[in-house]
């Protein structure tokens, strides 16, 4: 069954631009898979937690010689994992914060990226890497409050883009489509309207979702 993993990473509500494109792509994603079902993590007001040294023991102890504490430290993260893998397709709505991801995705990504679960070494024993959450097609909408494309110079600021698309490979994830939501600075200080700004990031977004346009 088609199964999406909506996630949202902003800690604001209605006046946070990435939460209201994963909204829509949601409607439109439910509209093209009429019999699919939705896995949602509202990452931005229900955080994961942080890595810790329990957990790190516990990722690096094999899975029979773990006691109580070492399996419940990593309960969170098997519980993510798995929505992961049930999952076929991935909608994640991720602010930037200075210049990378808004920290509750980041500890995300920290309970996801485990050896063994997500990404395996290659049996040739080169060290080499390889990812395990294969056949997944994720599109990822990105929020931010300047400027970073057309040869903007804050153009190599950008550590937002390139960071989701390498660790989202690193775990096998390479079909990714991405949303623009930049420049929502003049929102929150009222200088744009909110509709005008939204409606072609909108229409981008139906059309990712499996859409055409309203
Ligand atoms: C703590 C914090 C750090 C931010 N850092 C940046 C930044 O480095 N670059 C940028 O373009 N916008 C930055 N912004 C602006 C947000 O990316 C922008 O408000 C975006 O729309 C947030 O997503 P949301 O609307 O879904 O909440 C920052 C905002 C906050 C609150």
């Amino acid at each position: 069954m088609p199964t999406l993993l909506h996630i949202d990473a902003s800690p604001r509500s209605d006046r946070s631009v990435s939460r209201q494109l994963t909204r829509e792509f949601v409607l439109a994603w439910k509209e093209a898979n009429p019999d699919g079902q939705i896995i949602y993590r509202d990452l931005g007001h229900n955080p994961v937690p942080l890595v810790t040294e329990t957990f790190i023991a516990a990722v690096y102890t094999p899975p029979k010689a773990r006691s109580a504490d070492l399996r419940a430290a990593i309960t969170t993260s098997d519980q993510l994992i798995s929505e992961l893998q049930t999952a076929t397709d991935y909608v994640f709505g991720v602010p930037m914060y200075n210049f990378s991801v808004a920290a509750a995705f980041k500890a995300y990504i920290d309970q996801i990226v485990i050896p063994g679960r997500t990404y395996a070494y290659t049996a040739d024993g080169s060290g080499s890497r390889t990812g395990l959450l294969k056949g997944k097609k994720a599109t990822v909408i990105m929020s931010r409050g300047w400027l970073y494309r057309n040869g903007s110079p804050l153009s190599s600021c950008n550590l937002q883009e390139p960071w989701i698309r390498m660790i989202l490979g690193f775990v096998g994830v390479t079909d990714i489509e991405f949303v623009v939501a930049e420049g929502t600075a003049p929102l929150d200080r009222g200088e744009v309207g909110r509709d005008e700004y939204l409606r072609p990031i909108l229409e981008q977004v139906r059309l990712k979702a499996g859409l055409g346009l309203a």
